[in-house]
């Protein structure tokens, strides 16, 4: 069985008779694990209702590239869509989607969000035997290999005009075989390909007593993000993390810590690698002393004594092996700038992403984030999607 666990796939359907199939094919890369979305040509509708997509994949399908209810939302759309996406998977792709794709047309959502995408294209061109035949399609298949997108022949047998020969979509099988060959070799060539990547996310918990501690509202959700994204730029990935409710793929190695001293343990351990990002929120403290047994109020105190933890980051910045890249988080609810590029000079990192923990949707326990990120004389902001921003922020820093 595949396992396309954590990836994003966005589907493009086009107006084809094989479109009834493309819903098909959408179950199959859920069933492998991977997160799906949607795209339809405006005539690919008139073949399978959008409400069919919509609901399979729990998501609005994209289709205008106005949308009349939320006019503000149509100017980015296209953007956020192409940055979401691993893989773009247009199956069927019609000889009028493959013509506009191979001249930069973009006048629907599906042709914009390809024009956009960063990610790997696969098409599945599907049409009858006679039209696939035509020059004009071979040319402009011939094109489509030019610009790297990939495709997957269709496959021969019997076609909707009656009619044996070549141009039926290939088997939901088949193409997410292919799909995943895509991905894996993307992986290998990403500039992160043969590194050692540590990513840390999560609260940590810092026990007073057996039944009680003192811990954050860290998801993890960053940080899982981060580590996704490191992957998928080619990363060894082991994911140190705190405890978290998230279910964690066995692609990204996770490996539990609870306290910061069980963090700074295991980093210690992994001290070699050649890029570590702290996403985990780290208790800067402790309690002095541990009970060993419940605490009973009667002899409690009403004061709780702290000590300081061993700060895990500074650490790895102290003895920073040459080439090592350290990507530091901050979450700031003043002065976000002034104090960003405080942690990073003081802890020797050559990357800082900030909180700003003041705006709405940033932060802990939300799907999204407002993020400044800090370099050498770098300043750039990122905001939506934790798993987007990921994506564009370890692009920006790693470079692709
Ligand atoms: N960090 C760490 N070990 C600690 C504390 C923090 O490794 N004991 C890491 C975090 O994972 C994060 C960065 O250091 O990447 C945060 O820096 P820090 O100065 O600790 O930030 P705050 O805790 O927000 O500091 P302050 O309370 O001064 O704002």
């Amino acid at each position: 069985m595949m396992n396309l666990s954590g990836k994003h796939i966005l589907l493009g359907v086009t107006g084809g008779i094989a479109a009834y199939k493309s819903a098909l094919l959408l179950r199959e890369f859920q069933k492998a694990g991977a997160e799906v979305r949607v795209t339809m040509t405006p005539s690919a509708t008139r073949f399978v209702g959008s409400e069919t997509f919509a609901t399979l994949s729990r998501h609005e399908v994209a289709i205008d590239v106005f949308n009349e209810a939320d006019p503000g939302d149509s100017w980015t759309k296209h953007i956020h869509w192409g940055d979401w996406a691993d893989l773009f998977v247009i199956a069927p792709c019609t000889a009028n989607t493959l013509a506009k794709l191979v001249h930069g047309q973009a006048d629907n959502m599906l042709t914009s969000v390809a024009l956009a995408a960063r990610c790997p294209l696969l098409l599945c061109p599907t049409m009858d035997a006679e039209m696939i035949r035509h020059p004009a399609v071979q040319r402009n298949l011939e094109l489509a290999e030019e610009f790297g997108f990939h495709i997957l022949e269709p496959e021969s047998g019997y076609l909707a005009s009656g009619l044996e020969g070549a141009g039926r979509l290939p088997e939901p099988e088949s193409i997410l075989k292919t799909g995943n060959t895509i991905l894996e070799q993307a992986r290998k060539k990403g500039p992160l390909s043969k590194k050692k990547v540590i990513v840390t996310a999560g609260p940590t918990r810092e026990q007073i007593d057996p039944v009680r501690y003192i811990s954050n509202p860290s998801s993890g959700k960053m940080g899982i993000a981060m580590a996704e994204a490191a992957r998928a730029l080619g990363g060894d990935v082991t994911l140190l993390h705190g405890p978290i409710s998230s279910e964690l793929p066995a692609h990204l190695n996770p490996v539990k810590f609870q306290s910061a001293e069980d963090l700074f343990e295991l980093i210690r351990a992994h001290a070699d690698a050649d890029v570590v990002i702290m996403a985990a929120a780290v208790a800067d403290f402790r309690p002095e002393t541990r009970g060993e047994q419940k605490i009973k109020k009667e002899k409690a105190e009403t004061t709780l004594k702290l000590k300081p933890n061993p700060d895990s980051l500074a650490w790895l910045g102290k003895q920073k092996k040459s080439g090592q890249v350290l990507i530091g988080f901050a979450m700031e609810t003043e002065n976000l700038e002034e104090n960003a590029l405080k942690k990073l000079k003081k802890k020797n990192l050559d990357w800082i992403c900030a909180n700003d923990l003041t705006g709405d949707g940033t932060g802990f326990e939300h799907e999204t984030n407002h993020i400044t990120l800090f370099g050498d004389n770098i300043r750039e902001e990122f905001k939506g999607d934790k798993s987007i921003i990921a994506k564009q922020i370890m692009r920006r820093i790693f470079g692709k």
